[in-house]
Formats: C-alpha cells, sequence, structure tokens
C-alpha cells in the first residue's frame, strides 16, 4: 500500500478503531481453544469482546492452520479489513532450537548468529507469525540475574555485533520477502542492570554508564533497521522506563532515530501503578501515550482509556495518529495489506521445521558455542577406553530453555542417544545418578509452553540410594566418568533470579561421591549463567561448558567430547570465583589503588579473602589443539589524523591437530578526560589452522575505534596513549604501544 494510501486509510479510521491497533493481547482471549503460551500474568483487564476484537495485533500463539483462520475471521469484523499482526517469542529457535543467546555469543561468530536468525525466521514465517521478540541486547553483568541466558553478555562491542547479526537474519533487507520476521531489540534500556540482580528491581546507572556501555548494542540494532523496539520493566534515573518521555522521545526516537513502533512490554504500562509513577491506569496510559509506547501490550490501559482522553482534550489526537500510522507503516512493510497470511503455510510448516538442514546448523551452532574451560589431556576422550556417563543430564531431553516456548523437547538429542550411536555398548554404561534438583524443589515456567510444570518426580531415599549405588559401580568399573550436570532449565530465564551459583546441591553430592570412586572425570556443563565452579575445577580433569544447546545438542557434546570437533568458543561472561564478586566483568575501571596481587599490602581495590579475578574471564576458553601468538607489530607507533594503524600478528597452531582460535584485539586509553576501562574488545578474527600451520593476522585500528563518551558530553577521540592487545582471552599480555597524534 502506498503512503498516500496509509495516510487516507488513518483519516478514515474512528477514534475507537484507531486505538484499537495500540493494543495487543493473548489471543487465548479470543477463542479459549487457541493454543498459545501465557509469558506473564494474566489479570482480568477488564475489557469487552468489542474492544477485543478490535485489537491490532496478539501475541503468544502460532501455527499456519489456525492463524490464517484466525486472521480471516478478524478481518471480516475490522471496519477496514485492517490485517492483524501476529508476534511471539521466538528466541532461539521455533521449532528447531538452537543454543540460547548466551551460548550463541560464545561463539564470537555474528555470521553464525545470523545464518541461526535466517532459520528461526523462515520456520517463524511459514507458522504463521510476523515478528518475533528478539534480539534481546540488554549488557549483562551478573549472573545472579536469570535473564543472562537471553543477552549475548558482557561486552558492548559483542552484543552490537549480535544484535545487528540477528536483526538482519530475521528481517533481511526487506520483511516483505518470503521467511522474514519483523525483528524486536529489548529491553529498553538497561533491564541487565537490576540492583542486586533481582529481576524486575531498580536499575540506577549514570547517564555516562548508560550511554558507553548499555545504548550502544540497541543502536546497532536500530542501525540494521529493527521494526520493533520493546520497553522495559525497570525504572531509569527513577522514572518507569514505559512512561520515561527522556528515554523515549528524547534518547529512543530523537538521538537513535528509531522511526518504528514503540511496544512496552508485558503489562508494564499498567504497573507503572505499582512502580508509585501513575495513579490509575488512565493516568499510565496518558504518561505512556506522550512517551511514545504505541503499542499496549496485555493491558486495558489504551482499550479504556485513550479515546476518553482525546475527548476530554487532555491528549492531543495527533499522538493516537501518529502511533497509528507507526503501526500500520510496519503492517505495510510486512506487506499484509496486500498478503494478510504473508507466509503461513502448512504444508511448509511440516516439511521446513527440524528439516535435516536446520538441524545440521543447529548442531554445528551448539558445538561451536561451547567452552571448553578445563583439560588435562583426558579430551578427547579416548573410545577404547570404559567409559560411565553418570549425571541427571545424561539422558534428559529438556535441554532447549524456558524461553524455547515454541520448541518440543521430545525432538530433542540426548547424550545417551547420540553416545550409543558412537561408543560401543559393552564399554559404555549411563547412569542418572541422582535427580536434577532435589525433590523439594518446584519450579515453573510459561504456561502452555513444553514441560513448564517442573515439579521433580518424587524419589523415595531407597530409589535414590540405589540411583547412588549403581552410579557409583559403574564409576567404579570405568576407566574414566562423563558427568552431565547443571542447572535445570526452569533455573534459568525470565523471574529467576538466584542468590547463589552452585550447581544443585543433590549433584555436587553426586560429583563428590563419584569423585571417592574415579577421579577421572569430564564434567558436561549445562547452565544458562555464569556459575561458582571452584571445587569441580579443582577436582575435574576436564570442564566443557555446553549451556543449553537446543534440539541437536546431545550430537554436539558428542562430537566435541570425542574430537569429531574441536572445542572453539569463548566466554561470553566472566564466570566468578565467587558469587560475592558478582557484578564483575573483565572491562572495569583501573581505581586509584588497582591491585597487585604480587605485591604485598593492604591499601589496594581488592577482597582480603578472595582474588579479584573471575575463576574464568571474559574471551577465555581452551582448544584440543594449542595456538602461540606473535609479539604485536605496529605499521606506526602514531596514528597522525585521518590515518589508521595496522596491528599484526602471528598465529601458530603448535599442537597435533588442526583447531579454531577466535583471535581477540583489545584497547586501552591510558589517560582521558573520562577515566576508560582497561580493556575493551574491538575486534575479532576467527582463524583456522592445520598442527604447525601459521597464519598472520591484522587489525585495522582506526580513530574511530577510539572514541567514547567524553568529558564535556561528545562523543570523540582524545589525543595521548593507548595500549593494544592481541591474544586468546581478555586476560592475554601480548600488548604494544600507540599514540593518537
Ligand atoms: C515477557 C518478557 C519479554 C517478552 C514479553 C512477551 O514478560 O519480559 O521479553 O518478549 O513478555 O512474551
Amino acid at each position: 500500500m502506498t503512503v498516500e494510501k496509509l495516510y487516507s486509510l488513518l483519516r478514515d479510521m474512528s477514534l475507537e478503531e484507531k486505538v484499537g491497533q495500540m493494543y495487543q493481547l493473548m489471543a487465548l482471549f479470543y477463542d479459549e481453544d487457541m493454543k498459545g503460551v501465557l509469558t506473564g500474568p494474566a489479570e482480568h483487564m477488564g475489557i469487552g469482546q468489542e474492544e477485543i476484537r478490535m485489537a491490532g495485533s496478539i501475541l503468544g500463539t502460532a501455527g499456519a492452520e489456525q492463524l490464517r483462520e484466525f486472521q480471516k475471521k478478524y478481518m471480516e469484523h475490522q471496519p477496514h479489513h485492517i490485517p492483524m499482526l501476529f508476534m511471539m517469542d521466538v528466541i532461539h529457535g521455533m521449532r528447531t532450537i538452537f543454543p540460547i543467546p548466551l551460548a550463541q555469543g560464545a561463539t564470537f561468530d555474528p555470521e553464525l548468529v545470523e545464518q541461526c536468525a535466517e532459520v528461526s525466521a523462515k520456520e517463524a514465517a511459514v507458522s504463521g507469525l510476523h515478528a518475533t521478540f528478539t534480539p534481546m541486547v540488554d549488557l549483562v553483568r551478573d549472573a545472579r540475574w536469570g535473564r543472562v541466558m537471553e543477552s549475548t553478555g558482557e561486552d558492548t562491542y559483542l552484543n552490537s555485533l549480535m544484535s545487528a547479526a540477528v536483526v538482519k537474519g530475521l528481517q533481511g533487507e526487506d520483511m516483505r520477502e518470503w521467511g522474514k520476521v519483523c525483528a524486536c531489540i529489548k529491553h529498553f534500556a538497561a533491564y541487565g542492570a537490576p540492583t542486586a540482580g533481582r529481576d524486575y528491581n531498580t536499575v540506577e546507572l549514570s547517564e555516562h554508564t548508560l550511554r558507553e556501555f548499555y545504548l550502544p548494542a540497541y543502536q546497532a540494532g536500530i542501525d540494521a533497521g529493527v521494526g520493533l523496539v520493546m520497553t522495559s520493566f525497570n525504572t531509569v534515573n527513577g522514572i518507569p522506563a514505559t512512561t520515561n518521555k527522556w528515554l523515549m522521545r528524547k534518547i529512543l526516537r530523537e538521538e537513535m532515530d528509531f522511526q518504528g513502533v514503540l511496544i512496552s512490554d508485558y503489562a508494564a504500562i499498567a504497573e507503572t501503578i505499582a512502580h508509585g509513577y501513575s495513579e490509575d491506569e488512565k493516568d499510565a496510559a496518558r504518561k505512556a501515550l506522550e512517551a511514545g509506547v504505541d503499542i499496549d501490550m496485555m493491558t486495558g490501559c489504551y482499550a479504556k482509556n485513550l479515546a476518553a482522553l482525546v475527548r476530554e482534550g487532555t491528549v492531543d489526537e495527533k499522538l493516537i495518529d501518529d502511533a497509528v500510522l507507526r503501526i500500520l507503516e510496519l503492517k505495510n512493510k510486512l506487506g499484509l495489506f496486500e498478503n494478510p497470511y504473508k507466509d503461513a503455510d502448512p504444508e511448509a510448516e511440516k516439511t521446513l521445521c527440524l528439516c535435516d538442514a536446520h538441524r545440521k546448523l543447529a548442531r554445528e551452532t551448539a558445538a561451536r558455542s561451547f567452552v571448553l574451560l578445563k583439560n588435562d589431556g583426558i579430551l578427547p576422550l579416548d573410545l577404547s577406553k570404559k567409559i560411565a556417563f553418570i549425571g541427571p543430564y545424561t539422558d534428559n531431553k529438556n535441554i532447549l530453555s524456558t524461553w524455547a516456548i515454541t520448541g518440543d523437547s521430545g525432538d530433542c538429542v540426548t547424550i545417551e542417544e547420540a553416545a550409543r550411536e558412537v561408543f560401543t555398548s559393552e564399554r559404555t554404561s549411563f547412569h542418572a545418578g541422582s535427580q536434577i534438583l532435589g525433590n523439594e524443589v518446584h519450579l515453573t515456567g510459561f504456561e502452555g509452553a513444553h514441560g513448564y510444570q517442573a515439579k521433580s518426580e518424587y524419589k523415595s531415599s531407597e530409589e535414590l540410594t540405589r540411583m547412588l549405588s549403581e552410579a557409583k559401580q559403574a564409576a567404579a568399573e570405568a576407566d574414566l566418568v562423563v558427568m552431565p550436570l547443571g542447572e535445570h532449565f526452569l533455573q534459568t530465564g525470565e523471574a529467576t533470579s538466584r542468590g547463589t551459583l552452585g550447581i544443585p546441591d543433590v549433584q555436587l553430592q553426586l560429583f563428590r561421591e563419584i569423585f571417592t570412586v574415579n577421579s577421572n572425570i569430564v564434567v558436561v556443563l549445562f547452565n544458562g549463567r555464569p556459575l561458582e565452579l571452584r571445587e569441580i575445577s579443582e577436582k575435574a580433569r576436564a570442564i566443557l561448558e555446553v549451556w543449553l544447546p537446543g534440539t541437536e545438542g546431545g550430537h554436539a557434546i558428542v562430537d566435541v567430547l570425542t574430537g569429531k570437533v574441536n572445542p572453539s568458543g569463548k566466554l561470553p561472561m566472566s564466570f566468578p570465583y565467587s558469587v560475592g564478586q558478582v557484578p564483575v566483568h573483565y572491562n572495569e575501571y583501573a581505581t586509584g589503588r588497582p591491585n597487585q596481587p604480587d605485591v604485598e599490602g593492604r591499601f589496594f581495590s581488592k577482597y582480603i579473602d578472595i582474588p579479584n579475578e573471575p575463576l574464568y574471564p571474559f574471551g577465555y576458553g581452551l582448544s584440543y589443539t594449542s595456538f602461540e601468538i606473535s609479539e604485536i607489530r605496529l605499521d606506526s607507533p602514531v596514528m597522525k589524523e585521518g590515518t589508521s594503524i595496522t596491528a599484526s600478528a602471528g598465529v601458530k597452531n603448535t599442537g597435533d591437530r588442526s583447531g579454531t582460535l577466535m583471535v581477540q584485539l583489545y584497547l586501552r586509553d591510558l589517560k582521558a578526560s573520562v577515566v576508560r576501562p582497561v580493556r575493551e574488545l574491538k575486534g575479532i578474527r576467527r582463524v583456522t589452522l592445520a598442527s604447525g600451520e601459521t597464519e598472520k593476522v591484522n587489525f585495522e585500528i582506526s580513530e574511530e575505534m577510539l572514541r567514547f563518551l567524553r568529558a564535556d558530553g561528545t562523543y570523540g577521540s582524545e589525543p595521548g596513549a593507548f595500549r593494544v592487545w592481541i591474544g586468546d582471552s581478555s586476560r592475554t599480555e601480548n600488548c604494544a604501544e600507540f599514540r593518537l597524534a
């Protein structure tokens, strides 16, 4: 539809009809037979059937057949036959579930992540969806917050790369195209910095920190053309983001130039009352509209109040018109006026979802997301050995995530299933050994999603004792033990903040018991957040971090354990030495008394009972081979105006097998008008080398890469000395210095 026709459509619409476009409801409100997933509280909203039928979009349901019927029925009733938008959380896959976003961040490979998003978009589109609420690009530094699993970690540069990659993968160049859906950058802004790591809690950041570390990844998504931005639940500077005019009008719309549709998070407009910012739903509606929120997700605030606010002269109808025009433009960009069913195709849904090619990509991505944290040489496994797989994740299909609400754990390949394809049965045994969680734990996820109720199937003490003794017997008879352990998938995700960061106690107990009969242990770790691993790290001979690896997780894990794939993943988020360090992140400021572990003395910024450094740092990850990186060579010691500097180093595979290294470039501004981090990631190179092979990697350092938010509020660089590192983690000491003239 042309822009002129959109304007004339807008002019023809009644006020009630316009308001109808500005709220989004669960499909369940239309027809209780509609299959859907509830991703938030479903309080009664006090709106009638007429308002319900006028809504401009729904969330939380998929399926080509049912959405085609729904669209047909809805449009017949809509006065101007305006098509409805169908949105859902396809966070890391539709039916083919990829590793969680934090794991995808560990690939350090935005091209690979873009491919996963492309596949997710195709499967979502043929399933009838038009938009998905992803990527979440909130910077995270606090592993106590359960939603770190949805992020790509603690680094602004890596998050920005991943943000743009997911938007491009989902939307392509033109959302009208087959197999493309609208992406949604969320949660604007700084939802990943809740005080004390407690979900929905207050966010207290300086404007400098907000702009310097948190906003760039949102900007990257906007620059990639994202069609939707979602508000966050938290306050920013004491005002709820969803009604924060400074944040939404000045920063998001004006400065960041976002022209698309701004949707609230689930019930966030009404929740400004609980925040103590809005008097009632009418007040909340006015404030959210004035802040520029176009769609009210799952409350009656807009539905019940906007028309009255206009008629009584409290708000200008132009605010409504601007919002509705943006919503109509989004529907137009998706081609819905010409084809309201877009790519909904029941046949394609059957043949495309979970097809071999998609499973293959999921398997490859999972293997490349794994991070080898420790290995004394026991990996890759020697298949001639007697191996006991012992742990509750040995044969567990729940390896997707609480956000894989359109996936089905029944499609997953477990470690045992994959291992039985490779290991000979007489030399291999499989035992759970314990539950994932104790009997007393009861967790819930999103109602309507697969396995959302996780009540440990009760086991008597006799049963548990038998499980343990069988496992210990198998361990005693084996040469080595592979222990798939970790968090329950419902211990991570929304509303799952934790005050401790250990693996479940029953599993730590199992680990200790097995260690008494066989110390040749390889831990395969399932989790959605950095965990505290000190004891496991001391005792296990190897640790393979596999996160929540998705549909093909079992195959990918066996591919890596057997050496078919040499791991190359790097940590996108620091693993703390202890929860007492949290929030801990590599790109901190030096302080006036930087710690010097090798120097005796008190007056340093340090703890008296634990080290400052995390157990495993950002950017860290081992390989089955080894690499050497030569000293850095700079093509000039001074960067003159308008020029750049090339930093290069030779990378050599000094091991006995081929491998891939994600080579990292870090920079530090040694003196500036505001203090600068001790180092920041500014470049990544993926280098694959055969044993003995060497490759030179070059990084061009431009003046633009040295820019930051200066004391005077402008964004730019400042002359002076800089340090550059090229290495295999944020701990590399391979550095050189140059000056910016
Ligand atoms: C949830 C989440 C948000 C999600 C939305 C819709 O509460 O905060 O990330 O996209 O509701 O399900």
